[in-house]
């Protein structure tokens, strides 16, 4: 385990995994010292405030909903897209919010979640062999050499997009975008499709008539102005984090101020790698995706790596099994970090260990599987004597089709309705609130 002086470029003595190399060394050198020089997207207050909520959820104050793309794109940076997608946010938090009676922690997979960790790095296609398609913030998905060179230009619109779409998110929640207070505008007809569907309306009933409630009690709600929101990105292109890391007037430490909540992805989590060197030094609250292969052992040193002081509020384990794996695998990992009484947050993504591809190809998820993962995390960490903190999905405000299930009961053959992910498939709207209406039934029951 090194513990050698950590600063924002130390990890450049590590090894590194998913690696990037510019051909145009000179124009990556003149992107990165471009954005280093730019207004920060997220400020070390905000960062402090979302440790501090993390560290409640690790107490059972506070859920955590965390959700987006699995790749925002350049061509979604638009006001609809956007909109639709801190529409979804909120709607499943107040949902969940009924069902856990916990203020919940909204973070978005959003301005900024555009590098892609590829298990191969080339792909070959009629015996042509190019570079993979690594996001938006490196190359292209265009199958041509130009497109998929890595192109440092794309780091300098990565962080032009993730600031657009900041400010925008910003002006929507403090113009008061979120009239809660009609269920109409909620776009809840499928489920008159469900057989639950008398107890999803009776939720929303419940929502509406508390807001009613509250705003006799206590005046018209603006306090929507209010509404809390954060972004999060897997920090997989080290470069364009570095660029915005340092020092904050008046506080000790180092900031990664290119989102709230930076996280580690299940490729790049190796303890003597790069990717952990440079989050072991940054102030932020991390996560670290936690796969099937990892061991009990591991896991606890990479906890003491990652939060040596062990506070509260620091690291969130981002588990991801699959739902036939959960089972064996969550148990000994939760008793392990019990014994060692290590401060996480244990935050459930039932997507990646759930992917498949179709006869034809294409990647998908079944909304029972990623279900069944959910509940059965949920299940084992109270069993194990502590708590789910969290969940983490991939999912957008539109109607797309790339995950099977849910109340319209989705088909493979109906994927290609409309199938539009780059790289994995997404829960669509309908499918984002059953799933946080199931959750909050379950969370309901549990208080019952
Ligand atoms: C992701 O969150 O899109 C991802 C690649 O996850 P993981 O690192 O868990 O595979
Ligand atoms: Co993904």
């Amino acid at each position: 385990m090194s513990q050698t002086e950590w600063s924002p470029s130390s990890w450049k003595t590590k090894p590194i995994n998913q690696w990037v190399e510019y051909p145009d060394q000179e124009a990556f050198e003149a992107a990165y010292n471009y954005i280093s020089h730019l207004p920060p997207l997220v400020t070390s207050g905000e960062i402090l405030r979302l440790r501090s909520e993390l560290a409640a959820a690790e107490d059972g104050e506070y859920f955590v909903l965390q959700g987006g793309d699995c790749s925002e794109t350049f061509d979604a940076c638009t006001p609809d897209v956007i909109t639709s997608k801190l529409k979804i946010l909120l709607l499943m938090s107040y949902i969940l919010i009924y069902g856990s009676r916990k203020r919940v922690v909204r973070i978005g997979r959003i301005a900024g979640q555009y590098a892609k960790p590829r298990s191969k790095p080339t792909e070959t296609r009629n015996g042509v062999t190019l570079p993979s398609y690594r996001g938006p913030l490196i190359n292209s998905p265009e199958f041509t050499a130009e497109a998929r060179t890595p192109n440092p230009v794309n780091m300098r619109r990565a962080y032009g997009h993730a600031a657009l779409t900041l400010n925008f998110m910003r002006s929507l929640i403090a113009g008061g975008f979120t009239d809660m207070h009609h269920p109409e505008y909620w776009e809840l007809g499928f489920i008159n499709l469900s057989e639950h569907s008398r107890e999803y309306r009776h939720i929303f009933q419940a929502i509406s008539t508390s807001i009613d409630f509250m705003e006799i009690v206590a005046g018209k709600m603006d306090s929507l102005a209010e509404t809390r929101f954060y972004c999060s990105h897997e920090g997989l292109h080290l470069p364009y984090e570095m660029a915005q890391t340092r020092p904050v007037p008046r506080r000790t430490g180092f900031y990664d101020l290119t989102t709230h909540l930076p996280w580690i992805g299940e490729r790049t989590r190796q303890i003597d790698g790069a990717h952990v060197e440079f989050f072991r030094g940054i102030a932020n609250p991390i996560g670290v995706k936690v796969g099937p292969t990892m061991k009990p052992d591991e896991l606890i040193d990479l906890t003491k790596v990652l939060n040596p002081a062990n506070e509260k509020g620091r690291l969130c384990l981002i588990c991801r099994f699959g739902a036939s794996k959960v089972e064996e695998v969550l148990p000994p990992l939760v008793q392990a970090v019990l014994r060692e009484k290590r401060n996480v947050l244990w935050i459930s993504d039932p997507m990646h260990g759930n992917t498949h591809s179709t006869a034809s190809g294409l990647k998908t998820r079944s909304f029972d599987d990623i279900l069944n993962e959910l509940l059965c995390a949920s299940r084992i960490l109270d069993r194990e004597g502590t708590h789910l903190g969290g969940i983490h999905f991939e999912l957008t405000g539109e109607n797309v089709t790339e995950c099977t299930g849910g109340v319209r009961g989705l088909t493979e053959a109906d994927l290609v309705k409309d199938y539009q992910t780059e790289v994995d498939p997404r829960l669509n709207y309908e499918q984002s609130i059953e799933m946080a209406l199931l959750i909050a039934e379950r969370q309901a029951s549990k208080r019952r």
